[in-house]
């Protein structure tokens, strides 16, 4: 039996290869070129991520791989390449921009990012959903990570492309991205296959603070004992990125040690933020605010210290179970 999808991922590696190519010999690549070393980036890390090359014009990689007409409909079937409705002419997905490979556990390429190379729209384009890409299951990185290393204990959770090689470029190799989705749980089942303890640091904007509660969310089921998910917030307008590159590596994870709040940490302030405790009203919406989430964490022993927490600062024992009935919603991070 030929596995159906092989064709698909042969392809794939194909484009890869033929970005990848195209950034080391394309006759336009030095504007390309010229960006990543812009960004601090160094030829071996782009090695590292099979960082590529999408040369301007609309039939590069039609010309390039698509012979005969079944090569063309895999194509864009692995949405390389797009049909004009009206006209039916097919043309490039990706042009004129750097491409990233988004590579699955295997290190089978799946599919690609492109970024612009300057300041135009859309800056971030991605393949779409393919029968080999489900967004919400990936985590760009993580193959990278663990060719690297083998015996992670974390894996740091960021937004995107660029802060997963920049931190990988100043030598922390352990970063992962979740590509302009929210983390689901499936990425957080994936993370907790691999190592005991998850590091979000996400944008210091309001998208990266909200990216950080449903993180949380996500995690909150899958918090065994033994596992540890903290979260570190950046100073408002910085990403992983530009941050590490500000600052250096030793004062990042300087920053990392004595900034980042555990899981724990993080819920019962956030959910305290509007709260007043010494007012009987309000330790009472507090109870109601994170009794339920308390209850989602499997681990019976992290559960039932934050039980003693909350029980410290509302005066309330905790309620059993069969006490508690309506549902939580937590204030917009
Ligand atoms: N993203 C996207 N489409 C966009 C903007 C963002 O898919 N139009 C995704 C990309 O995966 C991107 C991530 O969300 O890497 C985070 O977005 P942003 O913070 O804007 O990207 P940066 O990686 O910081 O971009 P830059 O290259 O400018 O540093
Ligand atoms: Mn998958
Ligand atoms: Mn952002
Ligand atoms: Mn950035
Ligand atoms: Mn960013």
């Amino acid at each position: 039996i030929i596995e159906p999808k092989t064709p698909l991922y042969n392809l794939l590696a194909d484009a890869a290869l033929w970005y990848q190519q195209a950034l080391k010999e394309h006759p336009k690549r030095q504007l390309a070129i010229d960006y990543l070393k812009g960004r601090g980036l160094s030829g071996a890390i782009a090695r590292d991520f099979a960082l590529g090359f999408a040369p301007p014009g609309w039939d590069h990689l039609i010309q390039a791989l698509g012979t005969d007409n079944d090569q063309q409909r895999l194509m864009l079937d692995a949405g390389l390449i797009l049909e004009n409705a009206e006209t039916g002419r097919r043309y490039d997905r990706f042009r004129d921009r750097i491409v990233f490979p988004i590579r699955d556990q295997r290190g089978r390429v799946i599919a690609f990012g492109g970024r612009v190379l300057g300041d135009d729209k859309p800056k971030y384009l991605n393949s779409p959903e393919s029968p080999v890409f489900h967004k919400g299951h990936e985590l760009y990185g993580l193959y990278e990570a663990r060719r690297f290393n083998r015996d992670l204990t974390e894996i740091m959770v960021v937004e995107g492309y660029m802060d997963v090689i920049a931190l990988a470029q100043q030598g922390l190799r352990n970063a992962v991205a979740v590509l302009g989705t929210a983390t689901t749980g499936k990425h957080i089942q994936c993370l907790f296959r691999t190592v005991p303890n998850i590091l979000f640091c996400f944008d210091g904007d309001a998208a990266g603070r909200e990216a950080a509660w449903r993180a949380l969310e996500a995690a909150l089921p899958h918090l065994e004992d033994g596992r540890r998910v903290r979260f570190l917030f950046l100073p408002e307008g910085e990403d992983p990125d530009s941050l590490v590159r500000q600052e250096g590596v030793e004062v990042f994870l300087a920053r990392i040690q004595q900034q980042a709040q555990t899981l724990v940490e993080y819920c019962f302030k956030k959910l305290a933020e509007d709260v007043d405790l010494s007012l009987p009203e309000d330790r009472a919406r507090y109870q109601k605010l994170l009794t339920p989430l308390i209850e989602q964490v499997p681990g019976p022993y992290l559960q039932e210290l934050m039980r003693q927490r909350l029980t410290e600062l509302t005066g309330l024992s905790a309620p059993s179970k069969s006490d508690i009935s309506g549902s939580t919603s937590a204030p917009a991070p």
